[in-house]
């Protein structure tokens, strides 16, 4: 396995959800690694926005799983196909990757869905119970099917794609909006 040394900070949007923080230089870090600790800050996001009381809380934990799982996911999917693209096993790694690419538009639709309900109502609720059992089945198929396949199919580029991964991440949150100027009651009602 080759190691990385990463120092870069991604902070996302809430007080809460640093996302990964590689601030101090990181040796031989593992990519199942960086994939559990984004899905616990997922499911801990989750777990906040169902406990928001003000205004603000949910603006704040709505805004982190927003950006956190847009990135996430859109980072998961850059990174497994060029893996795959250069696995030697391609063709059996293929369905893995594109259960996996499934799994992140059902979440992104199950996001949108959450996003455009008027917040507190039982529909929204609901919606937000929803994506949280989502994430956390994304979370298990992926930690224990998708990275152990991709561990033994595409072993020669394995190494490689912790860095790649919170690069990429990186550069997802980059380019997302948070929605400050936005009133979440003013979002409910526009949508
Ligand atoms: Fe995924
Ligand atoms: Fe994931």
């Amino acid at each position: 396995m080759q190691s990385r040394t990463i120092c870069i900070r991604v902070v996302a949007a809430t007080s809460h959800r640093g996302g990964i923080d590689t601030a101090r230089p990181l040796l031989m870090i593992d990519f199942l690694t960086l994939l559990r600790r984004d899905h616990h800050d997922l499911e801990l996001g989750l777990d906040e926005l169902l406990q928001a009381v003000t205004v603000q809380q949910l603006r704040g934990a709505l805004d982190g799983v927003r950006l956190g799982l847009t990135a996430h996911a859109e980072a998961e999917d850059i990174v497994l196909c060029a893996a795959l693209m250069k696995a030697q096993r391609r063709d059996a790694l293929e369905p893995h990757i594109g259960r996996a690419r499934d799994a992140h538009l059902a979440l992104e639709g199950s996001l949108a869905s959450l996003v455009c309900a008027r917040p507190g109502t039982p529909a929204w609720r609901e919606r937000a119970r929803f994506l949280r059992i989502m994430v956390h089945d994304h979370a298990c198929y992926e930690e224990e099917t998708v990275v152990p396949a991709v561990r033994e199919l595409a072993p020669e580029v394995y190494g490689t794609l912790a860095g790649q991964f919170a690069t990429e991440r990186l550069r997802q949150l980059a380019m997302l909006q948070p929605s400050a100027p936005i009133y979440i009651a003013e979002l409910a009602q526009a949508c």
